[in-house]
């Protein structure tokens, strides 16, 4: 029903994925398996009814709070994650990484600690970093089909007084981990007892493919609970190059807050004029796209493990994750540092792939690989990762 071998080209559309190869790496003349969107073309209901409003020729400033809205994300979330979203709740914010910057502006000062599973999603670093907070760890440990988090170990980080904030990644990036409903109490239990305002980051939701499914943090909600959710549709379904976000939260302080500086501090409360279209066609009537990609997706992923166990398997190990459109391939066992991985896949291979280190804080023996795209071109980019690591030989 839905042609995702179809080849579409992306150079010349301005897009970093393809166009700023060359700002990121040593060279541009490299197949992109790096930054996280999809190669994949946006459903055609949501290109129409961007089409629709694009005929009326007048683009002024834009509300968000409108009932087809609130309809359509309520709509989603009971469907998809069979939770409840109050209008009340729901708030626009113009990125989900804004968002995540000011909560941790708000409730923190410079030095104090946030709390992050590592590896980390790399912009969680750098705004940690930037906005000169202190990153504190919380590391991802691989079990053989998962990764597991010692919930002991986090308890101790939160009972440090310096520790404000848990920024969760679920589904994490880059590991693919889905936080299951035991996790997801243990830690809302430890953040209560001991102060911690969580930020969920969720933006990755939809791309749950385990059987137990994606648990929203939502649903461990109560009046005035230190959560906030915060996600868009960008990842599902390849909107990131519109700008926009949503977070939920039954804390108050923190809505008024964060609304209050959008209009009083940044000036940043209109929307653009086509997202709230796209967002009701996304929600009301592409679910089973989200399910065809998963699939197609979840099969690119088959195609990786059994090319590495049949090709590669000296040197690269990887676990097929429940989650997202990344996997997170290690090369420690073939004994090569990141360095050399690196020169070999981007000049000898001409593969662009997410450098390991930007996620990991120490010495990193990774790499990930976005497999959103062909699986011609996913094919393409594993005969040339095999010729990087076979000229190392
Ligand atoms: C976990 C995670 N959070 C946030 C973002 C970016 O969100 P936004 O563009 O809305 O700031 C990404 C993009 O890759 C991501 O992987």
């Amino acid at each position: 029903m839905y042609n995702f071998d179809e080849h579409i080209e992306r150079n010349g559309t301005d897009c970093i994925k393809y166009d700023a190869m060359d700002l990121m790496y040593s060279t541009g003349d490299m197949l992109p398996f790096w930054i996280a969107d999809m190669d994949f073309s946006t459903p055609a209901p949501i290109v129409a009814a961007m089409k629709k409003r694009l005929d009326h020729p007048v683009f002024g400033y834009s509300k968000w709070n409108t009932d087809e809205f609130y309809d359509a994300v309520k709509h989603w979330y009971r469907t998809r994650f069979n939770a409840r979203v109050m209008n009340n709740d729901l708030h626009y914010a113009p990125s989900v990484l804004f968002t995540i910057t000011e909560v941790i502006r708000t409730l923190t000062a410079e030095g104090d600690g946030v709390i992050i599973n590592t590896p980390s999603y790399n912009n969680f670093i750098n705004l940690i970093e930037g906005n000169r907070r202190t990153i504190v760890e919380a590391p991802l440990m691989a079990d053989g089909s998962s990764y597991k988090m010692d919930m002991d170990a986090f308890e101790s980080l939160c009972q440090q007084r310096n520790n404000k904030v848990f920024l969760l990644c679920n589904p994490h990036n880059p590991t693919g981990k889905v936080f299951t409903e035991e996790e997801l109490t243990t830690i809302v239990e430890i953040c209560e007892a001991h102060d911690i305002f969580i930020i969920s980051d969720e933006i990755h939701m939809d791309f749950v493919r385990s059987e137990a499914g994606h648990q929203t943090l939502v649903k461990w909600m109560k009046p005035d609970s230190p959560i906030l959710v915060t996600t868009c549709l960008g990842k599902t379904f390849n909107i990131s190059g519109l700008p926009h976000s949503f977070y939920i939260t039954k804390h108050r302080y923190m809505s008024l807050d964060l609304n209050r500086k959008l209009m009083s501090v940044y000036g940043l409360s209109s929307t653009n004029s086509l997202i709230n279209y796209a967002v009701q066609a996304a929600y009301m009537e592409c679910a089973d796209w989200v399910d065809a990609v998963n699939d197609y997706i979840g099969d690119n992923m088959q195609v990786v493990q059994s090319y590495i166990e049949t090709h590669l398997s000296d040197v690269l190990e990887v676990q097929i994750p429940e989650a997202t459109f990344l996997m997170w391939i290690d090369f420690k066992k073939s004994g090569y540092d990141e360095d050399t991985v690196q020169h070999a896949l981007q000049h000898i291979g001409k593969v662009a792939v997410g450098i390991g280190s930007s996620y990991e804080l120490g010495v990193s023996t990774h790499f990930r690989l976005n497999v959103a795209c062909t699986r011609d071109r996913l094919m393409e980019g594993l005969d040339r990762i095999k010729q990087a690591f076979d000229s190392l030989k």
